[in-house]
């Protein structure tokens, strides 16, 4: 189906219909507790090994054992993590090929790592495509946790599959093997996988609608690939025009698309998976950032700001993976969508606007534009829907980058224990974060025309206080995620463009918040 559509500016209905549809992946998982009467490939995971060679795998006769050994001696493999080779399948095995992957110490794996055992796997296969691959995780611990690990290792496999090609006329095929994956419990490492399967696909709905140019990805454009997407999944989907943006008094989010023929939206998607107050996430949508007229001068970072929509596509990736999860958990998005470009009708550095909130902001810089749009944004889900917590997620500053790089995310808050949650869903997923304080910079962002303005140094710090005061007395917490949203310049296919950072971060903090706080 996908191979067969070309993208033309001409079927823009038909671009639709196909991201409702998209399959992004195409390879297949089957979980069970004895090999495939026939497999193309057998993988073996191999821990490091206290004793001098790695155990010996169940991966036949005695004698096949034994050629696996020496294959393993003669590559002078150990099994640390990420080390692997490749050799023609010992006689004996049904297979033409034998790969061992190191997972490191089998003890003390890690879902992170696990995953990042799978990405390695499948970047393997894609330069030597396999029908069918058996993995023998036999030599893996037999613990709690060894059905979970097995599962996130075929999650970290999905993750590296995706691939954005829709504007390629012929498309490279993409990896269709057929994965079995061999385990003591079948079943219980494919409900996990059911899991990470529902986050993986929320994590490509970030990459792709991150991943669209500017002009393809406008603010009406982005609000119906979501509602394609997500309202077949029992999400309650709202979008509000600029007139009814302007009506609701959000002038700082209608302002930023001033300069635009694409006006603002303000995109709304709650799943209701319980009934108590809403968990809302408020992502940074802007679909392009030209700057405004404080213009990007530098050709890099301009071209980059088709990923100014990042957070905006996390928090739809967000509630698409706790949909398809049927999480017991009620999560509203808001995603405040806007254009900031350069015309005679755009707003101009010095203008005062009156946020929804009724707090006048002086823009000083048109540049720094997603803290306008978000002010309006966490008003919103503060006036509408009472939340319990709201968690705002953007990629607000260059300062962030230059603090931390794209390692981790920057989080602010005043609130401990919400630090310390989004926290341990970073260290789970490995969307790490590092806390960054806002006091005692409350005072950095005053005005002397206006109740405050839009810039201010240190400029991360700048940004999160700014955003503060819309969040009032509801518990708040901010993720810096500037860099984060796209792999960096020299890194190579499949690996480029968004990484679709956030989804699993706040998938997992959402889960984690709301069993911490269930009454
Ligand atoms: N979208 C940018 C921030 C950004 C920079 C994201 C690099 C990802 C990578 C944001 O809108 C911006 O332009 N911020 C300015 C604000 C400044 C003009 C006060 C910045 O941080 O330089
Ligand atoms: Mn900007
Ligand atoms: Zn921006």
């Amino acid at each position: 189906m996908k191979t067969m559509l070309r993208y033309s500016a001409a079927v823009g209905l038909l671009l639709v219909a196909f991201v409702a549809q998209a399959d992004y992946l195409q390879t297949q998982n089957l979980f069970s507790a004895t090999p495939p009467a026939e497999a193309d490939t057998v993988v073996v995971l191999v821990p490091l090994s206290t004793d001098s060679s790695p155990a010996a795998p169940a991966v036949g006769s005695a004698e096949t054992v034994a050629q696996f050994q020496r294959a393993v001696e003669a590559q002078a493999f150990t099994g640390a993590l990420g080390e692997q080779f490749e050799v023609l399948a010992p006689a004996g095995m049904n297979a033409k090929r034998l790969i061992a992957l190191g997972v490191g110490d089998g003890a003390a794996l890690q879902r992170a790592d696990a995953e990042s055992v799978g990405a390695a796997l499948a970047l393997h296969l894609a330069t030597r495509p396999s029908s069918t691959v058996a993995v023998n995780t036999g030599l893996l611990p037999q613990n709690d946790s060894h059905s979970a690990l097995v599962a996130a290792v075929a999650h970290g496999a999905d993750l590296a599959n995706y691939r954005f090609d829709r504007y390629k006329s012929a498309p490279e095929p993409r990896p269709a093997q057929t994965y079995h994956w061999l385990v003591s419990d079948p079943q219980a490492a494919e409900a996990r996988y059911a899991q990470l399967r529902a986050l993986a696909e929320g994590v490509f709905t970030a990459r792709e609608l991150t991943n669209l140019p500017g002009s393809d990805g406008y603010p009406a454009a982005f609000a119906d690939h979501v509602r394609q997407r997500l309202e077949p999944l029992g999400i309650t989907i709202t979008v509000l025009t600029p007139k009814q943006i302007l009506q609701e008094g959000m002038e700082a989010l209608y302002g930023v698309s001033r300069g635009s023929q694409h006006g603002s939206h303000l995109l709304i998607a709650q799943w209701r998976g319980s009934k108590d107050a809403p968990i809302a996430l408020v992502g940074k949508g802007i679909t392009f950032d030209s700057g405004g007229y404080n213009l990007k001068l530098d050709a890099e970072s301009l071209l980059a700001m088709t990923g100014d929509k990042a957070g905006a596509a996390a928090v739809a990736g967000t509630l698409e993976a706790l949909a398809r999860q049927r999480a017991p958990v009620n999560v509203v998005g808001i995603m405040p969508l806007s254009q900031n470009a350069v015309s005679g009708t755009a707003q101009l550095p010095g203008d005062v606007v009156t946020s929804a909130s009724g707090i006048t902001i002086e823009i000083a810089n048109t540049d720094a534009e997603g803290r306008l749009v978000l002010a309006d944004g966490i008003w919103y889900a503060r006036e509408k829907f009472k939340p319990r917590v709201i968690a705002d997620i953007a990629t607000l500053t260059g300062s962030k980058v230059r603090a931390l790089g794209r390692d981790y995310a920057a989080v602010f808050s005043t609130d401990d224990a919400l630090v310390d949650s989004v926290t341990q869903a970073g260290e789970l997923t490995r969307e790490r974060v590092w806390r960054l304080p806002l006091g005692p910079y409350e005072k950095i962002i005053e005005s002397t025309v206006a109740d405050i303005r839009n810039t201010g140094s240190p400029g991360a710090q700048a940004g999160a206080v700014f955003l503060q005061q819309f969040a009032g007395d509801t518990p708040w917490v901010h993720v810096d995620m500037a860099g984060n949203g796209r792999y960096d310049a020299t890194s190579k296919p499949p690996l480029t463009g968004a990484t679709g950072y956030g989804v699993r971060l706040l998938t997992e903090w959402v889960t984690l918040y709301a069993n911490s706080t269930a009454e």
